[in-house]
């Protein structure tokens, strides 16, 4: 068994034996970390000769003598030749430096572990001389690190912090589906005192918060009213100024119309550090649960996004009004009828495939396909509600839904 240890490395000097991959791997981490690291190998790897070159490491293109071990705190033998190992393993310990002896862990003094790094925490793993094992247990828990399945830290406010500004991050949540958030926005998300959360995103992972999150819900849910954005604004500055690290958990892209940027540049102006986490967008990845890519050779170079919110009629007379085009439209379910006549009077056909995705990634999700001319009339026989992703265009056809009888156009009656 060992000694587990953490070593500062910091202008030290490291001798490393050995030009080869082996040696090449452990390189860059001893360099990271400061040492002053030496090369004794009459031939050395790319990776090597190029370090050497750019002056990161000094490399003596012979073989080893004992006296490369004067000054040196630490040696690692990676020469690849037993003969060689046992010399310097054996003047090593002469000369009392640690040394770690490449091909021979049960004859070796010290161990490099398998390392798993996230953020500024390293988890170093051991297993008794067995590298594959030891590398497998470090992929697992640096999985789980990045995943936030494993989380970093609990940073919640202490007597100590006090005074010191705490963060937020604006983390794109994705459409719905948990799996759809991505490893930084999830990694934050475990590393969070207080979450800001929207009615849209990935819900399923509230629950899952440690006891201690502060969960804030700005969402319409059922029972609350939505909170106005200038109040969320608020809420994210002041959280971050008594020192907590507040994830702003958003539906989608932060900035697909979804305020990210104002609420990014309210927190700069009131000296609270922010980032921000890019997330799927539903404006794309919701069309495509209903199996519709949003371009498509053959069918669609291109595609436009825009808020089906307010009157679309100007917005709409920008875009190209080809049916090889497509339009998506967000927050269109109440203005519906009034867009498509919109798009119709700006010069789309009437006949123009669409198709209106509600619920996109949830067990709920429900399509409906009709034509500019039909879906507004489809779409309240339905009772389609919000959230829903509107769809215009050829690439519409492309979708399972879409029957292939649809013409002129029907309502899809075995749905999901
Ligand atoms: C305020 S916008 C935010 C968009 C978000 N920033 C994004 O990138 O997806 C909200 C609109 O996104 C759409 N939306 C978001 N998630 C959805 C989902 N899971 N299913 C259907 N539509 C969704 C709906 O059009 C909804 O009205």
């Amino acid at each position: 068994m060992t000694y587990p240890l953490g070593l500062q490395l910091r202008g030290r000097k490291v001798l490393v034996v050995g030009g080869g991959p082996v040696a090449a791997r452990r390189i860059p981490a001893l360099l990271d970390d400061g040492a002053l690291v030496t090369v004794v190998a009459p031939y050395a790897c790319e990776d090597i000769s190029e370090r050497a070159a750019a002056g990161s490491l000094q490399w003596l293109q012979r073989e080893y003598v004992p006296a490369d071990l004067d000054g040196a705190w630490l040696v690692l033998s990676h020469s690849g030749t037993p003969a060689v190992e046992d010399r310097v393993a054996a003047d090593a310990d002469a000369a009392r430096v640690w040394c770690v002896k490449g091909g021979d862990h049960q004859a070796s003094r010290a161990w490099v572990p398998a390392v798993a790094k996230v953020d500024d925490v390293s988890v170093a793993v051991n297993t008794n001389g067995d590298p594959k094992r030891a590398a497998a247990l470090r992929d697992g828990v640096a999985a789980a690190l990045d995943s936030g399945e494993l989380p970093l830290r609990r940073h919640r406010r202490s007597p100590s912090s006090e005074g010191a500004v705490g963060s937020v991050a604006l983390v794109g949540g994705g459409p719905a589906d948990a799996g759809l958030i991505t490893t930084r926005g999830r990694r934050l998300l475990a590393m969070a005192d207080v979450v800001v959360a929207d009615r849209l995103g990935p819900r399923a992972l509230i629950p899952g918060l440690g006891a201690d999150v502060e969960v804030i819900e700005v969402g319409k849910l059922p029972g609350n009213h939505p909170v106005p954005q200038d109040e969320i604004n608020r809420i994210l500055v002041e959280q971050a100024l008594l020192g907590n690290r507040v994830v702003r958990l958003k539906g989608g892209d932060p900035y697909v119309l979804g305020r990210g940027g104002e609420e990014e540049a309210y927190c700069r102006d009131h000296g609270v550090p922010v980032e921000v986490v890019p997330g799927v967008t539903s404006a794309i990845s919701v069309p495509a649960a209903a199996g519709i890519p949003v371009t498509h050779r053959g069918v669609a170079k291109g595609f436009s996004v825009i808020t089906g919110h307010e009157d679309i009629t100007q917005q709409a007379g920008l875009i190209p009004v080809g049916s090889d085009h497509t339009l998506v439209l967000l927050m269109g379910v109440s203005l519906l009828p009034k867009s498509v006549a919109s798009l119709i009077s700006g010069g789309r056909q009437p006949s123009t495939p669409v198709a209106i995705i509600e619920n996109g990634w949830m067990d709920s999700q429900r399509v409906t396909t009709g034509t500019l001319e039909t879906i507004a009339g489809l779409a309240a026989v339905r009772g389609v509600k919000s959230p829903a992703v509107i769809v215009v265009g050829d690439v519409v056809t492309l979708s399972p839904h879409w029957p292939t009888s649809h013409l002129p156009l029907s309502v899809e009656i075995n749905t999901e």
